[in-house]
């Protein structure tokens, strides 16, 4: 079978996550290439550690990630860093000559993600991709085939959000995500956005404006030093669009990125409703597909309860449940696929979607600024 040799550059919560998908790869039946964890980058040599206790297929354990990309026994990055760095960093990876699965928001604002695109015209050879991991949970995935068989009819409007509700808890302390500099001037749009845009985007659904509505509830948390320090980023956010389809059909669409919303604990969800039937998926009941039948000239939802059908195989039984880190080595398998030049029925956020996203959001900072609907700039 052949190996894709994998460098990780930020070896924190997600990268992790990475390390554990790359450990249970057994769990594919899909034939697929398998990765393997080569080096890995962080200052943080306790985070480097546990790779290097793990696996023994590291061979280099560094804290500045030129050295990861000057290897040539290393075909791709996996970057999980902060997000004043995607720009320089991820930049330099496609500059390397590796391809490249990114973490949103793909760079801090949208002159950082240009630098990025910019990198990648001049290199086209290498894959490129941006992590988003739940449309692969089966039941999203049949919402996504239902969109694509055309079952909607005309759609009256979608909405999708990404909700959490850690942040009500106001002694938490600040980290990096509450901090404009190194999270960004999205706030939780940047954060939480990519998500919430994957299946609309890859759709051909494009927002052709925004009404965005932004607040910022929490002003300051503990520094973890026993003082207080500012929190300026938003802690939600409400987009509202016109949508335009393929065939030049539009509706509204509504997204809804939030750090405070009460009982939300990662709840991610999308909801299509259209005029010959509607369908939803929330990640709060995971193996759910919802949708409508008529009864008569009323509507009836119905719960089909889908179980672990993913779009790759594994070894895992129909009738059982499907999970976040499920979901991940879903992910993982599209993207090694795309690397291996293979076609995939969905694949990981690209390179182009990000280029809407921050132009989308890019907007919508301006709209909330401005109290108006800002149009899409293309
Ligand atoms: N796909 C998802 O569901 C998901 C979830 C959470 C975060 N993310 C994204 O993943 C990325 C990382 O987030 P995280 O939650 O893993 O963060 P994290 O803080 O847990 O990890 C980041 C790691 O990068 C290291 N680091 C920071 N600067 C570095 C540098 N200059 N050189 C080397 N190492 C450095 C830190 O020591 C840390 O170990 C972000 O872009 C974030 O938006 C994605």
């Amino acid at each position: 079978m052949k190996k894709v040799r994998f460098g990780i550059i930020g070896c924190g919560l997600m990268g992790r996550e990475f390390g554990s998908a790359v450990g249970r790869w057994c769990h594919l039946t899909e034939n697929v290439a398998t990765p393997e964890i080569v080096g890995v980058c962080d200052f943080n040599e306790t985070a480097r550690n546990w790779f290097t206790d793990h696996f023994d297929t590291v061979k280099y354990s560094v804290t500045d990630y030129q050295e990861l990309l000057n290897k040539e026994d290393i075909d791709a990055i996996y970057c999980a860093l902060p997000h004043n760095l995607h720009g320089k960093v991820y930049s330099d990876i496609i500059r390397a000559g590796k391809h490249l699965l990114g973490e949103k928001p793909f760079g801090i604002d949208k002159e950082a993600n240009e630098e990025i695109l910019h990198a990648l015209k001049e290199n086209p050879q290498v894959i490129v991709r941006c992590a988003s991991e739940f449309p692969f949970f089966p039941a999203c995935q049949e919402l996504i085939r239902w969109i694509r068989e055309n079952k909607f009819g005309k759609i009256l409007e979608v909405h999708a959000g990404f909700k959490h509700s850690s942040d009500m808890d106001l002694t938490k302390p600040i980290n990096w995500k509450r901090t404009i500099e190194i999270n960004g001037e999205y706030g939780c749009m940047g954060d939480l956005g990519i998500h919430t845009q994957h299946v609309p985007f890859r759709m051909g659904w494009k927002p052709r404006n925004v009404y965005a509505v932004l607040s910022d509830i929490c002003k300051e948390r503990p520094d973890g030093k026993g003082g207080m320090a500012p929190c300026k980023t938003w802690d939600n956010a409400t987009l509202i669009c016109d949508t335009e389809t393929e065939t030049g059909d539009t509706f509204p669409m509504f997204l809804e990125t939030k750090r405070m919303a009460p009982g939300s604990t990662d709840e991610w969800f999308i909801e299509v409703y259209g005029l010959n039937c509607s369908a939803k998926f929330n990640s709060n009941d995971p193996n759910a597909f919802c949708y409508t039948q008529a009864v008569g000239k009323e509507q009836a939802w119905c719960r089909l309860n889908v179980g672990y059908k993913p779009l790759f195989s594994t070894i895992t039984g129909g009738i059982f449940e499907f999970g976040f880190t499920d979901s991940i080595l879903q992910m993982w398998c599209a993207f090694i696929k795309e690397v291996c030049g293979e076609k995939v029925e969905f694949g990981c956020f690209t390179p182009e979607e990000t280029r809407l996203s921050h132009q989308l959001l890019t907007a919508a900072l301006k709209s909330h600024k401005e109290k108006r609907v800002v149009a899409i700039e293309e």
